[in-house]
């Protein structure tokens, strides 16, 4: 089933479309410090550190601001982890499914926490570890376990799938294992309130128990939609700062979304509308190229001021996928070539994600300020981009 974003306008409602070409992300600076003043109070409060996955937004021209407020990134393997030493502050934690022995020592030289997602890797990695411990490099080893305790909505997000991939099933833990690591880590939830992390939590205690003591950290991964407004953040607070009391730990949450939560549009432009049983437009923004998650999750990204009447039309994409569908909306403007228009929340899992199938030119980015309207490009992609990845 399509789920329908909700989509918070914020001061994009009053942003000016045709002060960027298109199409482009723009990112509101003001927004992103208003998610991360909540974040950092999280963290003040509770005494958790917060990382901010680079997976979900890396927009590293705002690395500097999230330093003001975030303790350092989670990355998923050597160029993300490279991305953050090149770029960004604070602690690195970098977690992959799997690690390979030739990236291990310059992964070990740039994070703080390497997570391993069994300990047969940490067993077949454990002679490299060793070396490079010996040879002065000071890291954390760290196990994400599977809790076995689904909470997702959609399977497809759900690393507690049956026969998932992800994290070492909680009831396969041993003392052998423990042996080998310092902290645990799990990631199970995908943008979910509260009150699912406290029940994962309650689930694992039974299995974490016999060995809290000997355990340094725990990160409880991301997919805390903590910055939307109704996220229950007092218990939160309480809970993280119980967990840490009860346990010893460090308590570490690696959000990604929460960090750029209703950051960022998509602007796009109508190119054409023609008519087939109902009205269809081809627009300069595509699912598969821009938007990826429109087709994989699949869900309809909110129009930024979309009409409440008015005719339906199907928007799609330029290129030649039947499957390039974004979806039937109720234009803010008349369903002519030459229309602006905006995505809303597409900060977050889109930029990361763009690509150049059929010779799509990709969004350039854009910063702007909603506090002081300063508007900034950050970077335009010419076709050489588009060359360059083919050979
Ligand atoms: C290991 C890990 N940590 C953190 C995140 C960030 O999750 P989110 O962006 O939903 O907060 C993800 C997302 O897939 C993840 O796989």
């Amino acid at each position: 089933m399509m789920n329908t974003q909700a989509g918070d306008p914020g001061a994009f409602a009053h942003f000016d479309l045709s002060r960027v070409p298109s199409p482009a992300f723009v990112v509101d600076a003001a927004r992103l410090r208003a998610n991360l003043e909540v974040l950092a109070d999280i963290k003040h409060r509770s005494g958790a550190k917060i990382l901010s996955a680079l997976k979900a937004f890396s927009m590293w021209e705002v690395a500097p601001l999230l330093a003001e407020y975030l303790d350092g990134v989670a990355t998923s393997g050597l160029w993300e982890a490279r991305l953050a030493f090149d770029k960004y502050e604070g602690e690195i934690a970098t977690y992959s499914p799997a690690f390979k022995a030739e990236d291990l020592a310059e992964i070990a030289a740039i994070s703080d926490h390497i997570i391993f997602n069994s300990p047969d890797q940490i067993a077949r990695h454990s002679k490299a570890i060793i070396g490079l411990r010996d040879a002065g490099e000071q890291f954390d080893i760290g196990l994400r376990i599977n809790p076995l305790h689904a909470e997702g909505e959609i399977a497809k997000y759900d690393p507690c799938q049956p026969h998932s991939r992800l994290g070492f099933p909680i009831d396969q833990l041993a003392d052998a294992h423990i042996d080998a690591i310092d902290g645990i880590h799990f990631h199970s939830l995908c943008e979910q309130g509260f009150e699912p992390l406290y029940r994962t939590w309650e689930a694992i205690v039974p299995f974490l128990e016999p060995y809290i003591g000997d355990l340094k950290w725990l990160n409880f991964g991301g997919g805390h939609h903590i910055t939307r407004a109704d996220y229950a953040r007092d218990e939160l607070v309480e809970f993280l700062h119980d967990v840490a009391e009860t346990t010893g730990c460090e308590v570490y949450l690696e959000p990604g979304e929460a960090i750029a939560l209703d950051a960022g549009i998509l602007v796009g432009e109508l190119l054409d509308v023609m008519d087939n049983g109902m009205p269809v437009g081809i627009t300069d923004i595509s699912a598969t190229c821009h938007m990826p998650d429109v087709i994989e999750a699949p869900y309809r990204p909110a129009m930024l001021g979309e009409a409440r009447d008015g005719p339906v039309i199907r928007l799609g994409g330029p290129s030649c996928l039947a499957g390039d569908i974004i979806g039937d909306y109720r234009l803010p403007g008349p369903m002519e070539p030459g229309l602006r228009f905006a995505f809303l929340d597409q900060a977050h899992y889109s930029m990361v994600k763009t690509s150049t199938f059929n010779g799509v030119p990709l969004p350039s980015i854009w910063l702007w300020d909603s506090e002081t309207d300063e508007l900034r490009e950050v970077r335009r992609f010419d076709w050489t981009t588009f060359r360059d990845r083919l050979s």
